[in-house]
């Protein structure tokens, strides 16, 4: 299947996008065509709805065309989701056809806190209930981050590996199954 994978923090030491990476990585083994979207491809001009959609955002919306999924890795900012991350979707949702309605969307974050990054991703469930997008019920959180995670973003800690494993199956499950394609069952969750 074609799927993106779109966050990861500006900054060049990033957990959020050595986790995206590791993600990303883990689906091409499983054979899926990849697109990732982090760093300069999210350096975007501050949404101001009096000007024309910029190019960077056209360029976004290009490499999100054609994809039967997605995966937002999100950093959590001040319990909610990061400036660079909500105005790529703000962006995004003034274009027709909005490229995220109707996505299956497997969320995820890591934080060198002990949540994980788990309220950023409770922020993202309505943002993308109301771009049409499909939120999907598992998530993947890696908490001490810095700690757990080694430098190509692989978990280091055997419970985050079982769940990104699961979210990972899961993911793919609900997306094939979204396009009509054959099946397996879902993963116990
Ligand atoms: C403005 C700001 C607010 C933050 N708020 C939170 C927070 O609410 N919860 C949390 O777990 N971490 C918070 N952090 C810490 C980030 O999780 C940490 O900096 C993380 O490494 C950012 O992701 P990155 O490594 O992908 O850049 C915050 C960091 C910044 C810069």
């Amino acid at each position: 299947m074609k799927l993106a994978v779109l966050g990861g923090s500006l900054r060049r030491e990033s957990l959020n996008r050595r986790l995206l990476e590791h993600l990303a990585r883990s689906l091409e083994q499983r054979g899926h065509d990849l697109r990732t979207l982090s760093g300069d491809a999210l350096r975007l001009p501050l949404f101001d709805a009096d000007l024309p959609a910029p190019a960077e955002v056209l360029a976004l919306r290009d490499a999100l065309e054609g994809i039967h999924g997605l995966v937002i890795v999100s950093p959590e900012y001040n319990a909610g989701i990061p400036p660079h991350l909500k105005n790529a979707v703000d962006w995004l949702s003034t274009l027709a056809p909005n490229p995220l309605k109707g996505l299956p969307v497997l969320l995820a974050a890591a934080s060198p806190g002990a949540f994980g990054g788990a309220r950023a991703l409770l922020s993202w469930r309505p943002v993308l209930a109301n771009l049409g997008a499909l939120a999907l019920p598992v998530a993947i959180t890696v908490p001490l981050a810095d700690k757990n995670l080694d430098a190509n973003g692989a978990p280091l800690e055997a419970r985050a590996k079982g769940e990104i494993q699961k979210a990972l199956a899961s993911f793919l499950e609900w997306t094939a199954r979204l396009r009509g394609e054959p099946h397996d069952p879902l993963p116990p969750s």
